[in-house]
Formats: structure tokens, sequence, C-alpha cells
């Protein structure tokens, strides 16, 4: 009986190595182990045997069976492999002289004034940091001397979370870590705190042509012993005149916020209407670009810092603003509009 079982191996192998398709290997699975098989035709003759022999014939069986599925599957591997094969051999050659398509994605005006922003304070020894757009309100307000119930929290309505939590009103929202994550090499060895941080923000805003709930701002902070507003100005230029190519027509007014004394508002000549007064600027042919100041004591203390030791400036750089300028946005809804035909133009030009 079990030669029986070693020729039906035999056979099957043989067959196996014949077969080319995967129709042929699935015939062959019928063949010997289908209801009607051949392997499973080998337990029908088992009656006539005694029982010792019933128990060994029957294991030989079971384990061809188990050999013959396995010996099946891998064929059937071989020959999908093959197949794929043949297909990536049958496909065209990638051909490195096809034109490109031109009909590329851009990149949106914001990333693009992001980045400019970006290289010249890098270049000025400032790291970019990147922060959350859900923040406590101890973040956005509390460290920024902002406490519960203060006017200020007017200008800055934002959306709340049902924990507490809101979306940042402003990039200022991450000032408190920052402060907090350099304050030792500060302290220790006397390395000044610069630190970018741009970053998505949202206010409960009615939206017009310059107003919308959701903009970019950056944030930019230095402190270190003898910061003085000569310092502020100084950078603020530099990264204005970077940015735009050319020289800009600014003026600084005060400006209160509670997280700077003094406090200001940096603003630039509208350069959609060059001063005449068009939509965008509300007629008066400046736009508010970026209030700035002096950091509180306050709020250094809040972040570790000795403000007896230490002084420093802060800005909130508008980036949708100067994305508007630079690229003579008219309404600030066409950059969230998702219109590809609006913000397709714009290209990198560096
Ligand atoms: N965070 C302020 C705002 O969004 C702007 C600001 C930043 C003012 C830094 C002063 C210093 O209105």
């Amino acid at each position: 009986m079990s030669e029986k079982v070693t020729a039906l191996r035999d056979e099957l192998v043989s067959k196996l190595n014949a077969a080319t398709d995967a129709a042929a290997v699935d015939a062959l699975r019928v063949e010997y182990l289908g209801k009607n098989g051949s392997i499973t035709g080998l337990l029908k003759g088992m009656k006539d045997l005694s029982i010792e022999e019933k128990k060994d014939f029957g294991q030989k069986v079971n384990v061809l069976k188990e050999e013959a599925g396995k010996l099946i599957a891998d064929k059937f591997e071989e020959i999908k492999n093959a197949e794929i094969i043949a297909e990536i051999n049958s496909m065209p050659e990638f051909d490195i002289s096809t034109p490109a398509n031109l009909n590329r994605g851009s990149y949106h005006p914001i990333t693009l004034v992001q980045r400019q922003c970006e290289k010249v304070f890098k270049s000025m020894g400032f790291h970019v940091e990147d922060y959350s757009e859900v923040v406590t309100d101890y973040e956005c307000f509390e460290a920024l001397n902002i406490p519960k119930h203060h006017p200020a929290r007017d200008m800055q309505d934002t959306y709340y979370l049902e924990n507490g939590q809101l979306l940042k009103s402003h990039t200022s929202a991450a000032q408190n870590a920052i402060y907090k994550k350099y304050k030792d090499a500060l302290i220790n060895e006397g390395k000044p705190i610069k630190a970018i941080f741009p970053g998505r923000c949202f206010r409960n805003e009615a939206t017009d042509a310059c107003h919308e709930n959701t903009f970019f701002q950056m944030e930019g902070v230095m402190v270190d012993k003898n910061i003085s507003i000569s310092n502020l100005i100084f950078f603020m230029k530099t990264m204005l005149s970077e940015v735009f190519q050319k020289d800009i027509k600014v003026r600084l007014r005060p400006g209160f916020f509670p997280f700077v004394e003094p406090g200001f508002e940096l603003d630039i000549s509208c350069l959609i209407c060059g001063g005449d007064g068009c939509p965008s600027c509300k007629h008066s042919g400046w736009l508010e670009l970026c209030p700035c100041g002096m950091i509180h004591p306050e709020v250094l203390k809040a972040g570790g810092i000795d403000p007896e030791e230490y002084t420093g400036f802060a800005f909130g750089l508008g980036l949708t603003r100067l994305a508007m300028m630079k690229y003579g946005v008219k309404d600030i809804r066409d950059l969230n509009s998702g219109s590809l035909k609006a913000l397709a133009q714009f290209t990198d030009d560096e």
C-alpha cells in the first residue's frame, strides 16, 4: 500500500513540473486533492486493512496530503511570480527624454514668503521652531500677561475645544515654551535666545477682503543682555528689504499688547495701491504688518528668565498679509479658497 503513496507523490511532482500556467495547477489540485481526487481515493481503499495497517497507512496518506498541498501552493506562487516578471519585461522602457509634465503643482504664496523669511532669519542666527495649533489658555493668554477677563482677550476670540484647550489666536502662544526650552543655554552658557516660529492662527472673525478666521503669522523673539528697540528695528528692516528686494517705507506707531512694553505697530506702505488707498489697506495707504515690542518683564519671568538681567524683543509678523503684499493678492479669502487657478500662478523665484 505504501508504494502507492510514493508512486502518487512522484506522479504529482512530475505533473506539477510540466504545468505552465495557473489553470493547469488548479486542475492538478482537483485531480489529487479534490473530493474524488486520487489522494483522497487512497483512504477509500483502506477498508480491507487491519487496524495496525490502517493506522500506519492513514498517517502516510495524511503526510502526503499535506505535502501535496504545499507543492501545489509553491507551484502557484512560482507561476504568479513568473507572470509578474513577464509583465514587467513587456512594459516599455522608461524614457528619460520624455518632456516633463509642465502642469505640475506650485507652492502656496504663504509657503513661499514663509521660506523667504526663514532664510533671512536663519542667516542671522535664528532657530526655526514649530509649534502646536492647539494650545492651552495658559500658553495663549495667561503666560503672556493676559489674565482671565482682561479686555485684550476680546480681540482674540478664538475656537475652544470641550477640554478647555483652544486653537491658537496668535503665534505668541509659543513664546513661553520657547523661553523654557532655551533659558538654560542663555543663563548657563550665555547663548542669546533667537527663534522664529511660523504658524497657523485662528480667530472668530467676520471675513472681508483683509480679515480671515484662519491666517498665518511668524513670531520672532530675541532675548539676551542689553537688547533694545534698535535691535528690533534693525532685524525688521533687514528682513523686509530682503523679502521685497527693495526699500520699503515703514512707520512705527505705539501699539498696546499686554505682553510687550513698550509696544509698537510696524506698518508698511501699501504695495497694492502704492499708498493711495484701496480696499486691502482700508483706504489708509498703510498696512499693519508687524506688531512688536520689548518683551514684558512678567512674560520673561513666566518663562523662567530674570527680567532684571535680560531683555528682549518680540514681533508677530503677519505672514498672510506679507504674502498679499508681495504677490499683489487683493482679497485675503483667495488664499484659503483652494482655487488652483488663483494659487498656481506663484512660483518660487529663488
Ligand atoms: N501676538 C500679537 C497679535 O497677534 C502680535 C504681537 C506679537 C505683538 C509679538 C507684539 C509682539 O496680535
